[in-house]
Formats: C-alpha cells, structure tokens, sequence
C-alpha cells in the first residue's frame, strides 16, 4: 500500500495558499467486510473517494484518507470454519488481498487498517464505557433461534425456512426473495440452521441496548449544519419523526468480535465497532509517523478538519443514526457530511453470480488490466445522488476507446509526432492564444463539479474541450500545411498550442486517470498542479513520445466475462433461484435436431485433477478424448475431492470455444448437474464400458 508523502498534516493554524486557504480534510471510505472476493461494486466506493481525495490534494489541500477490512461477525468466523482456519487468519488474508487490489486501482489511501486490532478494541471499549457512564445502556432479555448442534444464537440470516406469506421454500430468516415480505424469523415455518441444517429451538438471552432515542435531538441538530445530501436529509428527517429505538449492541458468543467489558460470553455486534474502525485505523497511521495530535486534532469538539464518509445507500442508516450519536454520547465531533452512492449494475441488471455479472477486481485486473479505464467510466457516471449506476460491458469498451484514446491521447499523438519532427520537440508559448485561456477558464466550473462530486459534469465538460481540441486541430491540418513551407511556423504554432491543451485536459483528469496522468507528466517532463493553471506555462520542451494508452478490445472484455461465468458455477447458493426441480428453472426454448448437434458431447476419460491455486471453486481436469488431451477448468471443488475423480469418465462439451482463464486456457465444458444444496453437483457419468472420445447425443 502506497501511504501518501505529500500528507503533512498541520492542525495548529491554517496556511495560506496564494489566495486559497488550504483546508484540512479527513475522508473515510466504508470498511469493506473481510470475507468474500472485491468485486466492482466496492470499486465504485473506492473510486469516487479517491478521486475526490487526489481531487483535494491536487488543489493544494491537506487530505487524509483511511479505511480499513470490516473483520468482525459471525459470516466472518464461519467462513473461517470452513475453511479450517482462524478468523485472524481469514482476516489477514483478506487484509493483503485488498490492500493489493486498491493499490493496483490507484487507491492513495493513507493508511488501510483493520477492526480486529488494539487500537479499534480500546477505542470501542471506551466509546461503550462512556456510553454506559452516561445511562445510555440498557439491558433486555431477547428470544433467537439457536443451533443446538453449533450451539450458537443464528442471526436472522442463517436462518431458513418457507415463507410465511406466500409458501416459497429456503427463505431467509429476514425476508422473502420471492414475494418481497418482510418478518421476523419466527413467523417463518418449516426453520432450518443454514450453518448445521438442524431444526434450531428458541432460546431467551440478555442484551444490551444503545437508548438511541436520547440523542433523538442531537441528531435533529446535526441534520440542520451536516451537508448530507438532500435524499439522505429527507430520509434521516423521516426516521426521526418517530421514536427510535433502543439498538441492539450485544451478541452471545461464540462470535468473532471483542467481548463486552464486564459482560460474560457478550461481544459487540460489529456494527458497534465498525465505524470506530476509521478512528482505529487514523490512530495506527499517527501513531506509525509520529503525528501524536492527529487524533485530537479530527475528533475534538473545536476540530478545524472537515470530515466526510463516503458510503453506500444500503447503510446511511447505521451513519446517520448510529454512528453520531455514539459520537455525541462519547463527546466527540460529528462528521461534517455522509455521502452515500449509489449501487453498481451490470449491463442494467443487478450484480449477480448466476447470471455470471459478478466481476471480481482480480478477474478486470486480469483481463483488462489498466484501472484508468475503469476509474475513467465510473467517473463518467458518478453524480452527488444516491442513482445507481450502470457498467455497460459495450458501452464502457466504446465510451473508453472514444474519449480516453480516440479523443484525449489523440491530441498528443497528432502533434507530437510533428514537433519531434519538424521542430525539435519545443513547445511555444500558448499564453496569447483564445482557446488556451477558453481552457484554462474552465477551470472553476470543473473544480466546482469535482468539489460537488459532480464528476460526470466534470467528464462532460472536459470531453467537450478535447472535442474543442481536436475540431482545432482537424482545422488546421498540421499535417497537409506541413507540405507548404511557408507554413512550417504555423504548424509549429497549431502543434504545440494542441499539445498545451493536452496538458490542461490533464491537469483537469489527473484526479481521474493517476496512471495516464504520469505518463503524460513525463512526456512534459513536469508535474501537473491546479496552480499551474493559473500560473501558465513550464514545459518549454517535451521528451520524446511514447504511446499513453492502448485501446480496449473486445477479446479482453470477452475473456473477463467468461472467467467471471465459470468461476461463478459452482457459487450459486447466494443470489440464485435454486435449480433442481422443473418448477424452480423450466424447461428452456425448444431448439431442433440440427441445432443440438452443432453441441459435440464427448466421452473423456479425467487423467488429471487438480486444484487450482488462487481459485476458490475451480478444479483443473485433464480429460483424454480419444487420443488429444483437454484441459478444463471445472466449477466442481465444491462437490469432488480432485483425486476421487482420476480414472473417472465423465461427458463434455468438446466444441466449446476455447477460453482464456487467469489460471491458464480451459479447453471445454464438463457436464455436471446441479442440485438443490450446496453439495448438490454432479458430473455426468456415462454407462461402464463407454470409451473416451465416443460421440454423446
Ligand atoms: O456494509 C459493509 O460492507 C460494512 N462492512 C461497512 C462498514 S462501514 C464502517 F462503518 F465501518
Ligand atoms: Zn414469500
């Protein structure tokens, strides 16, 4: 993780910057949970933040920016179970794994730290003992299902059962995915443990509350200074309309989480200290550097540091609620605004694993590599609302190759190539020309947009100035004027005013595009600033050109969606209708004899199985069909041990496009059924005596 060493932290006074004053900003992002892949739905999160924070510190501002894994919770310690291994383990697994993802999206955080550490435990220790001291803590007995064969207290969503409303089977405990009803566990018939698959009994245990309707006006208050954005204050307006009431803070062990202090077998619920996590993970950043005031100088009343979180939709309520008045009881500050967004969807559909849209960061590093794209698109959608926004797999490949390459690098590549020519790569001052200060003067409007989070409006007015450029360019034709010498100091004058436009879109973008940005520094052989805007020009020669940014292909796009597809098989237990039953997935479309025959199934015969490391689901087959050997990458980990399967002869799809998987190609499709549990696949078998290679139909 790259920690930020442009950070200087001053709280004692306020510098001045030219006439700017430079403002003190701390930015939190949400604690991503510890357990399951990153996928592109976190990126949004990560990549709006960080534009904003490169946005502040490209403005000369003083900007902090700390997150940290979520790691505590009963989805977390189970999972650790499965996987036969502590939650400390799973925890710092997953710690390593984010922090090399967001480093490879250009995430500059200042410090990435975890909940399950010493400085969260003090922190929300104290945070609790002085809530309790104010009377702010109450206790009540609560009846919960209980998996007498785990024996463990299940929350409501390991908890399954027929809903009460409308009979679907293998409902959650909280609500129905088939009719939408909300209800209580209890309401459900037929439960079942999701963790044992034993009938749970009910059981009473004492908990503790957070009285939150004591700070009912506190929060009213906050509501009136915080800039939240208008849909949360209308919402937070709504909920606070009513009495709220008491929140329950405390889970019976075993749970992986800090114990209470003088409570018995009683830990936090991690939403308790979750958002004390941000504080947790500023201490360990001051106290690593030596900025011994740091905390004081964010969280004291008096505090002149602006702090923002940036949060999803889905948990304004723990931010907005919660989390203030937990502030206010302990006597800290609140934060100056909660910014929620929106949540990601894939080519207009929700993000899904069985209709295989559920694209993990690694799998875009894989395939397509260059996060600028990414961070570029979700820029061109991102607006101050809580909308949803849409990665269309098409439109992201067209938007990037049109504006990033076609438009954008295309003015550098255009003149470039002339002033390394003709005229010894020096630049001319643009400072007389119209269209260099009709660029500069944009500059307030598209700070004004990045500031509002506004970022869309920031990408349009930059892409409408490139256009600008490039009409200029096209105009002009450096390259038919070229053939005329008497016009050789014109083409100096077009080229070089295109190349400091260029400069200016940079400068505009670098909060944007961090890696393209570099690329185009070092051409300038400078660093861009939001001062230089107004300062002019530095450069007065460029170094030779290099190519800033390939286009996206097809083929990369391709291979991204067909590993996110197969590495989806076998994971279907989350978010999909359950297969296994004529009812639950008819029959699908009638297609005629020719149409099957175009499928060549085929007797293979598995010589190999193996696992593959860094996948979680997937075995690597190799599977002789009659005299050619095929590698196949099988969602199957789940339901064989690899060595059960050698000698085994099985039927695949022979004629399967060959695709391209991080873990190498996968040469085919084995043939498995899916059943209803999460042990429910089979691979095909045929009869005793079929031979590898034998045609099936
Ligand atoms: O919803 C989530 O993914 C939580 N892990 C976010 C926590 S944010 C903060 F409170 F820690
Ligand atoms: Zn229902």
């Amino acid at each position: 993780m790259r920690y930020s060493n442009a950070l200087t932290v001053t709280h004692t006074k306020l510098e001045n910057m030219s006439d700017n004053i430079q403002r003190q900003i701390c930015v939190t992002m949400a604690l991503p949970y510890a357990n399951g892949d990153l996928h592109l739905g976190h990126l949004v999160e990560a990549i709006q933040s960080d534009i904003w924070v490169r946005f502040q510190r490209h403005r000369g501002n003083n900007c902090s920016f700390f997150c940290g894994s979520d790691a505590h919770g009963t989805p977390i310690m189970l999972q650790a179970q499965k996987k036969g291994i502590t939650p400390e383990a799973l925890v710092a697994q997953a710690h390593e794994q984010r922090v090399r993802i967001y480093s490879a999206f250009n995430v500059d955080f200042t410090n990435y730290h975890t909940t399950h550490s010493s400085e969260n435990r003090t922190l929300a220790e104290d945070i609790y003992t002085k809530l309790k001291s104010n009377g702010d803590i109450s206790r009540k007995s609560v009846e919960q299902f209980y998996d007498t064969e785990k024996q463990m207290f299940l929350p409501d969503r390991f908890v399954k059962g027929t809903c009460p409303k409308c009979g679907a089977q293998d409902q959650y405990g909280d609500n129905c995915e088939v009719c939408g009803a909300s209800y209580h566990p209890t309401d459900l018939k037929d439960v079942k443990s999701s963790v044992s698959g034993t009938t749970p009994v009910l059981k009473s245990s004492d908990h503790l509350f957070f009285e939150i309707a004591r700070y009912q006006t506190d929060l009213q208050n906050w509501l009136e200074t915080s800039q939240c954005q208008t849909a949360t204050i209308n919402k937070l307006n709504e909920w606070l309309s009513q009495p709220l009431h008491p929140w329950d803070i405390s889970r019976d062990g075993p749970y992986f989480g800090f114990e209470i202090p003088e409570e018995e077998n009683k830990f936090f619920y991690v939403w308790l200290d979750a958002p004390i996590g941000y504080m947790a993970s500023m201490v360990n950043w001051a106290n690593a550097h030596d900025h011994n005031d740091y905390f004081k100088a964010v969280w004291n009343h008096d505090s002149d540091v602006e702090l923002y979180h940036f949060i999803g939709k889905d948990i304004v309520y723990f931010h907005t609620l919660f989390w203030p008045a937990m502030l206010k009881g302990a006597d800290y500050r609140l934060p100056t605004a909660v910014w929620a967004h929106g949540f990601l969807t894939i080519n207009g559909h929700k993000m899904s694993k069985s209709r295989g849209t559920f694209i993990t960061a690694d799998a875009y590093l894989h395939h397509v590599k260059d996060p600028d794209y990414l961070r570029h698109y979700f820029a061109s959608k991102l607006t101050d609302t809580v909308d949803d926004i849409d990665l269309d797999i098409e439109d992201f490949k067209a938007k990037v190759n049109s504006d990033l390459v076609g438009k954008l690098v295309n003015i550098a590549s255009r003149c470039a190539g002339f002033l390394k020519k003709q005229f010894d790569n020096r630049l001319l001052d643009p400072s007389e020309e119209t269209l260099y200060q009709q660029f500069i003067n944009a500059r307030e409007t598209i700070a004004s947009d990045f500031e509002s989070r506004n970022f869309a409006k920031a990408i349009r007015e930059i892409m409408a100035l490139a256009d600008d450029a490039n009409r200029f360019i096209d105009a002009n034709k450096p390259w038919l004027a070229l053939k005329d010498p008497e016009q050789h100091e014109e083409v100096h004058r077009v080229c070089s005013l295109g190349l400091q436009l260029f400069r200016i879109l940079m400068t505009y973008l670098k909060p944007v595009v961090p890696g393209l940005t570099e690329k185009a520094e070092a051409l300038f052989g400078e660093t861009f600033t939001w001062a230089q805007l107004e300062e002019g020009l530095r450069s007065t020669t460029i170094n030779s050109f290099k190519p800033l940014l390939p286009r996206i292909e097809s083929a990369q796009l391709e291979s991204m969606m067909d590993e996110v597809k197969l590495e989806s098989q076998d994971n279907k237990s989350d978010d999909t209708p359950k297969t296994g039953h004529l009812a639950d997935e008819p029959i699908a479309e009638t297609i005629d004899y020719d149409t099957f025959l175009k499928v060549d199934l085929r007797v293979a015969k598995i010589v190999e199985a193996s696992a593959v490391e860094g996948a979680d689901k997937l075995l690597c087959l190799k599977l002789d069909i009659g005299g050619e050997i095929r590698q196949v990458f099988a969602g199957i980990k789940s339901a064989y041990k690899p060595e059960t399967l050698v000698g085994k002869h099985t039927v695949m799809v022979a004629n399967l496009a060959p695709r391209k998987m991080r873990f190498g190609m996968s040469e085919g499709m084995v043939l498995a059924a899916a059943g209803t549990d999460k042990n429910g696949l089979y691979i095909l078998e045929p009869h005793e005596g079929a031979e590898p290679g034998m045609r099936v139909r």
